[in-house]
């Protein structure tokens, strides 16, 4: 394949790894700057710092065309197009902390050709309108800025980078907009060209309306189990009417990772910061603490307390098929749990690495039957494909109490009470509710 142009890619997390690999398998040169020293070590060594499907291959198989730095001239050296893809956390004041996409604007080094900055990390609407202003008052008015919000998830990243469903795209300059669209059109999607700040405001506006769907079903959930019905068959019916769609309608203990939580946060104070109070995502984000913490009462309900009792957590990244534990419930359902004297075992496949420093107090287990030997109750918090076969002969057998607390309904009830398990998943008729009648005595055997 020809080489075609050369592309820096600043940030060597999920965003950047997965630009990366993407456009050099497009048959790009691409230079990865990244200011961990460590990160960058990893990477030249061949080995990738975070968990995501088909990424290490993607690198591995276009490694000659990648190349990692720590010098933030080498990836702008040469390349007409530099994507930023720098993290945005929360502030503790759930604005957007900004601090890294303002370095890379007040370092940037001396440029002989026309660069344009392509923001990929997820921004407040506004910051291109702000960076521009930048760059010409830093007398670098050759130096084009766009945005180009990323919409990948993890878990399906690569997956995602290569077929996404738009392509959305906001530039002060035609020129800009042109040269970024060619970059994508071996890429079959429609793409959306658009202002700056109307670019920035699809994707906080996407997210946040994926955050409101998932609180949406949660508070239905919960009005299933308080009235007999099944939220599981709620959304099957609901989802069928093409007006609403069957995506993100799955009932669970609330959404986390490095996106939604502070997507949402940033959008509300966005708006807040305007004099407009966004009474909606207010809702939401209510709503998902609240339901992060459910767990707890159906845990008493089967076990009168917790004082005392060993609850074992099966799953502690924030979704499958990554190790990213960025605002993961696992993290809040653990220290709710340590906090009403439970005895807290977890089990990850992936995750127990990242997840060891936040856990303080959580005894580890990287085998699932020692993590749930002698246990009073499971929590599913991650739906692992490999929890589908929780509900076996050696489970029941290892636990102390065979109570299942499905926290993403990933599995089916009727098996798992005839396996001889109680079963509580979210939304769905159980023991005490107005279907199931009064609740069984936790102790089976
Ligand atoms: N993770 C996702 O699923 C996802 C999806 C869509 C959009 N986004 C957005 O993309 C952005 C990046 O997210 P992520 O999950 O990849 O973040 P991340 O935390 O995994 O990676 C960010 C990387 O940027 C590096 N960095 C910080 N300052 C830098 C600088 N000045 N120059 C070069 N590198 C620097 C950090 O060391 C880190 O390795 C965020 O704004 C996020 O909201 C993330």
């Amino acid at each position: 394949m020809a080489t075609k142009e050369p592309i820096g890619v600043l940030g060597a997390g999920w965003v950047g790894l997965v630009t990366a690999g993407c456009l050099a398998e497009l048959g790009h040169e691409v230079v990865v700057r990244d200011i961990d020293p460590e990160r960058i070590g990893a990477l030249g060594r061949g080995h990738v710092p975070i968990h995501e499907p088909e990424l290490e291959e993607l690198l591995a198989r276009n490694g000659e065309r990648l190349r990692y730095t720590l010098d933030a001239e080498e990836a702008f050296a040469a390349a007409g197009v530099v994507f930023v893809c720098v993290g945005t956390p929360s502030l503790y004041s759930g604005d957007a902390d900004l601090s890294a996409v303002w370095r890379i604007v007040d370092e940037l080094p001396e440029l002989e050709r026309r660069t344009v900055l392509v923001m990929k990390s997820t921004v407040p609407v506004g910051t291109g309108a702000r960076i521009r202003a930048r760059l010409d008052e830093l007398g670098l008015a050759h130096v084009g800025y766009a945005s180009n919000p990323e919409f990948l998830a993890e878990g399906t990243a690569v997956a995602n980078f290569m077929n996404p469903d738009r392509i959305v795209i906001g530039a002060f300059e035609q020129e800009d907009a042109d040269a970024i669209a060619a970059l994508y059109e071996p890429i079959d999607a429609p793409v959306v060209r658009a202002d700056v700040a109307s670019a920035e405001m699809i994707k906080l506006a996407s997210n946040a309306f994926l955050a409101t769907r998932i609180s949406f079903i949660n508070e239905i959930a919960n009005v299933c189990e308080a009235t007999g019905a099944d939220v599981e068959e709620v959304a099957r019916g609901m989802g069928l009417d093409p007006r609403l769609g069957p995506h993100f309608l799955r009932a669970g203990i609330g959404y986390g990772g490095s996106c939604f939580p502070k997507d949402v946060a940033a959008l509300k104070q966005l708006a807040g910061n305007t004099g407009y109070h966004f009474q909606l995502l207010t809702a939401v984000i209510e709503v998902n603490e609240l339901q992060k913490r459910r767990v707890v009462a159906k845990l008493v309900k089967h076990l009168d307390t917790l004082q005392g009792k060993t609850v074992a957590l099966l799953g502690l990244a924030f979704k499958p098929n990554t190790n990213d534990m960025r605002e993961a419930s696992s993290l809040v359902l653990a220290s709710r749990l340590l906090a009403e004297s439970a005895a807290v075992r977890a089990w990850d496949p992936v995750a127990l690495e990242a997840a060891r420093p936040l856990l303080e107090g959580v005894e580890l287990h990287d085998n699932l039957v020692e993590a749930l030997d002698g246990a009073d109750a499971a929590v599913v918090v991650t739906e692992w494909p490999e929890l589908r076969d929780l509900a076996s002969a050696e489970v029941r057998r290892a636990m102390r109490t065979p109570l299942i607390v499905d926290g993403r309904n990933l599995l089916d009830p009727d098996a798992v009470r005839a396996a001889g398990f109680l079963y509580e998943g979210i939304g769905r008729p159980s023991p005490g509710s107005p279907l199931l009648g009064e609740p069984e005595p936790a102790r089976l055997r």
